[in-house]
């Protein structure tokens, strides 16, 4: 199995554990939860259900958070297409995290990431998903006082000079080992990691003292801050601390992705009540029984559910009300129909809050662009 940014193998929910481990990242323990929970009170679901599971230097963190040295979260999106329900899950829980933490929020939207790494793309359509992938991450509600969106190509002159200071302590042989490069591959492609290193230290920079930097990802992206771990404290920085969240399933299965290029794949925060209704209808994997009957005496299989899985990931975050959705599915008082039915509404109830709140972003989303 081998996972990076742009090279994602399907994961089963079983790898997790073996990703873990062998990329070296710490498990989130009770202990761990026990100290986040100290500061936030309440542990938010994504941390509760190991939706977000592993960390790098979420200890040291925490302890430089209680000795008063408070850190800003880092996180960001790479324009290319449509924003699925799965790109939601990590800025859901990073809104939580400033609201918990008072913290400021860096956001990067490399515009040029995605144009590099394929071909189709240009920068005019990266241009456009930009724009309109910043509207959702501003639907979210975050604060605009505390949160800053950076723009590779418009803030290159504050992001290029400090991309070199990180490249000049990156061997092509180390990026060629974590992404996988050839001699085919573009040398934009190749210098493309230091620039995602830059908000790592940029506030550090602007605020001219060292600030700890903490960021929620996917964890196809870690490769990346493995990188980025790596040369920070070379040029007088805190290596970056990081807390790891799984991926969403696909609609057509559990170990199947989420994609821009197929519809029939994903729920896309712009999408009708209809066009949600005919995709959860038509096309989520079902882990029930092909007839009622065979349903209602053996009962279904929520593990391979995709609409079980949306739920526990995403959609209900009540815990009881999850567990009573698992059994009664499991023992097969739950039909699959009832199950998509109870999705659908959890979806359109939410999609018709975001939409509404994606209309108002544009009015507002210049507050959100950083000046220097
Ligand atoms: N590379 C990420 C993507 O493909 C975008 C990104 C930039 C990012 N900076 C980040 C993701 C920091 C997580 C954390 O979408």
């Amino acid at each position: 199995m081998d996972l990076t940014p742009y090279r994602a193998e399907k994961i089963k929910e079983s790898d997790y554990g073996i990703l873990a481990k062998k990329f070296g990242l710490s498990l989130l323990n009770p202990e761990i939860l026990e100290k986040i929970k100290k500061h936030t009170k309440e542990l938010h679901f994504m941390l509760r259900r190991k939706i977000f599971f592993a960390h790098r230097d979420l200890e040291w963190l925490l302890d430089e958070y209680e000795k008063g040295n408070k850190f800003f979260l880092y996180t960001g999106r790479a324009p290319s297409g449509k924003i699925h329900i799965g790109h939601l899950v990590p800025w859901i829980f990073c809104k939580w995290l400033q609201e918990k933490f008072d913290a400021e929020l860096w956001f990067q939207f490399p515009d040029e990431e995605k144009f590099l790494f394929r071909k189709e793309l240009s920068l005019n359509e990266t241009e456009k998903w930009t724009y309109e992938n910043m509207l959702d991450v501003v639907a979210l509600g975050f604060n605009p006082k505390k949160t800053h969106f950076l723009i590779n190509t418009k803030h290159a002159s504050l992001l290029y000079k400090h991309a070199c200071m990180v490249a000049k302590h990156v061997t092509f042989s180390t990026v060629r080992a974590t992404f996988g490069f050839t001699n085919d591959s573009n040398i934009g492609s190749i210098f493309y990691t230091a620039m995602q290193a830059v908000p790592c230290f940029l506030p550090s920079i602007l605020q001219k003292k060292n600030i700890p930097c903490f960021v929620p990802l996917g964890i196809d992206q870690d490769p990346h801050f493995r990188i980025a771990r790596d040369v920070l404290p070379k040029i007088g920085f805190y290596k970056p601390a990081l807390i790891h969240c799984k991926l969403v399933p696909g609609l057509k299965g559990v170990g199947t992705k989420m994609s821009a290029s197929d519809p029939t794949s994903a729920i896309y925060t712009t999408d009708t009540p209809e066009e949600v209704r005919e995709k959860i209808m038509k096309h989520a994997f079902s882990g029930g029984k092909e007839t009622i009957e065979k349903h209602r005496k053996l009962g279904g299989n929520p593990e391979i559910d995709v609409s079980y899985q949306w739920l526990y990931y995403f959609f209900e975050t009540d815990d009881r009300k999850l567990e009573e959705i698992y059994f009664s599915y499991k023992k097969g008082t739950m039909l699959t129909k009832e199950l998509k039915e109870y999705l659908i509404e959890k979806i359109n109830s939410f999609l018709k809050k975001h939409q509404r709140a994606r209309e108002k972003a544009k009015k507002i989303l210049d507050k959100f662009i950083f000046k220097e």
